[in-house]
């Protein structure tokens, strides 16, 4: 395959970790963003990730370009990764100017959180919204493999098809996200359990600390190699459905954010960089599980990607 430009929006948490892995596969990459500081930052950040994982930083920093204005920055693209702040109308907005200054040819993708991407592609010519797909990564990109690729009812089966394939080049798992659904198939089933947590620590069942020590020593350690329908299977169909017979109608059904939340954000409880979230963190703490998380994941990456099938 020959190499590709690559433009990534946005050189933040996710946009320089998303450039990383195309620079390391050998392409060309841009990375645009307005703040001089990020785009340094960028740079650095990569060389960082790099020299943990035991890699040549300067093999891979000499594929990237920075460009603070947009309009160049899209010039050359063969496809543009939008990774921008999680809110729409600066989405909208920028696709706009992207679709108007990138190539006819460029595949136009967002790593949106949950926002569907037919409602950021909605204002766009019909020519571009054919051309747009979500590529949802997980943070930190670099490290976690699975890309959720999301089809719009206007997008070219050729386009998905080579998004999907670019993402399989660069050594990412991608996998098919066939209906335009807010949070689409990860975050879903991610705050699925994060919702009945928080309702148990707000019923009095336990506190925030017995949550994450259940999920550890449990079913968290069998995931990474037992997808849920596979141990739904194991189990048994049967077992599966008396089990949902008995439990579904306990479980929290909430609509909303749960006022635990608005209570401890009233009280300054912020999370990890507050020092208190949930539970409560030691600066040496949160160093250790950030320290923790990019460890493991590394020992995880460096055996192939879990195949879908037994
Ligand atoms: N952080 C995560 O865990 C995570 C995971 C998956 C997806 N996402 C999604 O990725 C996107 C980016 O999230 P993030 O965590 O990297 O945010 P971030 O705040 O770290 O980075 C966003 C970057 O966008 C830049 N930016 C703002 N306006 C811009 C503009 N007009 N043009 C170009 N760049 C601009 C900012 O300067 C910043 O550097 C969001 O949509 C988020 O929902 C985040």
């Amino acid at each position: 395959m020959k190499a590709l430009t690559v433009t990534v929006v946005g050189g933040g948490m996710m946009g320089h970790g998303i450039a990383q892995v195309f620079a390391r596969a050998g392409h060309a990459v841009v990375i645009s963003d307005p703040s001089r500081e990020v785009l340094d930052a960028a740079l650095a950040r990569i060389g960082h990730n790099l020299a943990a994982e035991g890699a040549d930083p300067e093999r891979v920093l000499c594929n990237i370009v920075l460009e603070a204005a947009l309009d160049a920055a899209v010039a050359n693209a063969d496809l543009v990764i939008e990774a921008v702040p999680e809110k729409l109308a600066l989405k909208q907005r920028l696709f706009a100017q992207i679709a108007a200054a990138a190539p006819a040819h460029a595949v136009l993708a967002s790593n949106t959180s949950v926002i569907p991407i037919t409602r950021i592609g909605e204002a766009l010519p019909l020519d571009a919204r054919a051309r747009l797909v979500g590529t949802h990564w997980w943070n930190p990109p670099h490290l976690v493999p699975l890309v959720e690729v999301v089809r719009t009812d206007h997008t070219l089966d050729t386009v998905f098809r080579q998004a999907f394939g670019w993402l399989e080049s660069v050594g990412k798992r991608p996998v098919e996200v066939k209906r335009d659904v807010a949070g689409f198939i990860g975050n879903r089933l991610q705050h699925a359990l994060w919702r009945e947590a928080i309702s148990l620590i707000e019923n009095g069942v336990c506190d925030a600390a017995s949550i994450d020590l259940v999920v550890k020593n449990s079913f968290g350690m069998r995931l990474s190699v037992l997808g849920p329908m596979e141990n739904a299977d194991l189990v048994g169909l049967e077992l599966t459905r008396d089990v949902h017979g008995l439990l579904f109608p306990e479980l929290s059904r909430a609509t909303a954010p749960s006022p635990l939340l608005d209570r401890l954000l009233d009280a300054g409880h912020g999370g990890m960089a507050a020092g208190r979230g949930l539970r409560d963190w030691t600066p040496e703490q949160v160093a250790g599980v950030r320290e923790r998380l990019t460890r493991h994941l590394i020992r995880l990456t460096q055996r192939p990607p879990m195949a879908d099938e037994p």
